[in-house]
């Protein structure tokens, strides 16, 4: 559950990711505690960015969260099945998870719609629905003319949603973000996030983004911030209108409208509207 303002939009959706009392301590000899009793519950379509200084434990509940990597104690679970329970690890991570790296790891001797293809190898896809499935996710992304690109002969960015499309590739309940901008310049960084907004908007993925930079975390609805392994906070977030129209609410004037009290002639009009819309936030 959250532990500040409620999104209730969210809380109805159905939990997607579960961590109950995550531990990770990595062990030979130098026994760090990367990951301390980490307790959280993702729903459907959320957006949330995982922040914190370097060292914190991020990139460490984002490996336990997509398995690729076991806990110390603790458990992970996702649509409610453990993954200490899963027996063919492999399959579940690539039918349920996307991955995007902040290197992007395309194969260099394939074509960007190859690359794409890759994870559908897993799933038994044909020649012929791969193929489609990869024009489809390149198309998405913005990349409808560089199918047959190779990664050299593409921008920075480009790679990225090529990595973004891949991560698509067999329709992921969630997709798992690492650093996925921190190659790039602020514009394309932007380009990105916007498309990731896309994503989680258009598409109910489940999106969780580690970042350090500020602006990306500002395009998620949520932002988680660890700190020697321990969540800090966990707040979620408000566009910029909806904290001003917030800030409006408590003000004197809000609190006038919302009570229904009479008001100046030329706010009379509109004071109905303002205070069916103040009264939803
Ligand atoms: N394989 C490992 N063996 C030992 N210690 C590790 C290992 N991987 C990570 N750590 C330690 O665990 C802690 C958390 O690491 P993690 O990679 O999760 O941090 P992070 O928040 O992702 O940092 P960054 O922002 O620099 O990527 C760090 O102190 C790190 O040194
Ligand atoms: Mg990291």
């Amino acid at each position: 559950m959250y532990k500040n303002e409620q999104d209730t939009t969210m809380i109805d959706a159905p939990v997607v990711v579960e961590t109950r009392h995550l531990t990770r301590i990595y062990g030979d000899g130098t026994d760090v505690r990367a990951l301390d009793d980490v307790s959280l519950t993702i729903h459907a379509g959320e957006f949330l960015a995982i922040v914190g200084p370097s060292g914190s434990g991020k990139s460490t509940l984002l490996n336990l969260i997509g398995a690729l990597d076991r806990p110390t104690s603790g458990e992970v679970l996702i649509g409610g099945v453990p993954l200490s329970e899963v027996r063919d690890i492999d399959q579940f991570r690539g039918r349920t998870i996307g991955f995007v790296f902040q290197t992007h790891n395309l194969i260099p001797t394939l074509t960007a719609a190859e690359n794409v293809e890759i994870p559908m190898y897993e799933t038994g896809a044909s020649r012929g629905e791969r193929r489609a499935r990869a024009r489809e996710l390149l198309e998405l992304v913005g990349l409808a003319a560089r199918t047959d690109h190779l990664p050299n002969q593409l921008s920075g960015g480009e790679r990225q949603r090529v990595a973004i499309a891949r991560a698509l590739a067999n329709h992921p309940t969630i997709v798992l973000a690492d650093e996925p901008t921190g190659n790039l310049d602020s514009k394309t960084t932007a380009d990105i996030m916007a498309l990731l907004r896309q994503l989680n908007r258009d598409h109910g993925t489940t999106l969780i983004v580690v970042t350090h930079n500020h602006e990306v975390a500002l395009a998620a609805r949520r932002i988680i911030t660890l700190r020697d392994g321990r969540i800090q906070s966990d707040q979620t977030v408000h566009s910029t209108i909806e904290s001003e129209l917030l800030d409006f609410k408590s003000s004197p004037l809000g609190q006038t409208i919302l009570r229904g009290e009479t008001l100046p002639d030329e706010l009379a009009d509109v004071a109905p509207k303002l205070r069916e819309l103040l009264a939803r936030l």
